[in-house]
């Protein structure tokens, strides 16, 4: 018997000048929460003229928003930076960040935003990397990229100071050719 493959329950969508004050919000909250994405950083405003012209997106970084499917709420953001690996175009690569919001964790939508930001990723551009990086003991999202189709690479060591520590990263990566 083949099986229905299972709808997906999140999407990822532009941000529209309407989602400015909700992505002020969750970036406000992401910074002072305790969590892996909080640096202490001073909350940044969106600047709601370039999001009344554009998305959130050019050929250096990007965000969407992560939405429910069933009922079109945003639980998160996911968003991306070019990195290089060396002087020529070909040797770039994405680096991608997600956060939910708290009461959206835990239930495949890290998992399934990942794999479609990779997808999306290999879609729209010719970069042949898409990488993530996360704290040793970050456990969710090392597990939810291993679900993703991201491959673990290795450790960087003291790569990341935060709270008023440098902490250690794994790295992770999906390439173009790899299984989604
Ligand atoms: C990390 C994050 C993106 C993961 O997304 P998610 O939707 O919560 O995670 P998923 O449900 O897709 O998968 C999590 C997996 O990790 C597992 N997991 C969760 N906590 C864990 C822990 N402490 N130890 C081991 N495994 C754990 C879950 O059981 C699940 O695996 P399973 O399906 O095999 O049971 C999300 O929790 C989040 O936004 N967290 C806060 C911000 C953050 O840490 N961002 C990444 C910074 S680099």
């Amino acid at each position: 018997m083949t099986e229905t493959p299972r709808a997906p329950s999140v999407r990822l969508r532009d941000v529209t000048l309407a989602d400015a004050d909700l992505l002020e919000a969750m970036a406000r909250r992401e910074q002072t929460d305790g969590g892996f994405n909080d640096f202490g950083l001073a909350p940044h405003s969106i600047d709601r003229d370039v999001l009344a012209r554009r998305p959130l997106r050019d050929d250096q970084n990007g965000t969407l928003l992560i939405e429910r499917t069933d009922d079109a709420t945003v639980v998160g953001t996911i968003s991306w930076r070019r990195v290089r690996y060396g002087p020529n175009r070909e040797s770039d690569a994405w680096m991608i960040g997600i956060d939910l919001e708290p009461g959206a964790r835990g239930r495949g939508y890290g998992t399934e935003a990942q794999r479609l930001a990779a997808d999306y990723l290999f879609e729209t551009t010719s970069l042949h990397r898409v990488e993530a990086s996360t704290d040793v003991d970050n456990l969710a999202e090392q597990r939810s990229l291993e679900k993703a189709g991201y491959t673990r690479e290795g450790v960087n060591r003291g790569a990341q100071f935060r709270a008023g520590a440098y902490h250690d990263l794994v790295m992770y990566a999906r390439l173009r050719e790899d299984p989604a």
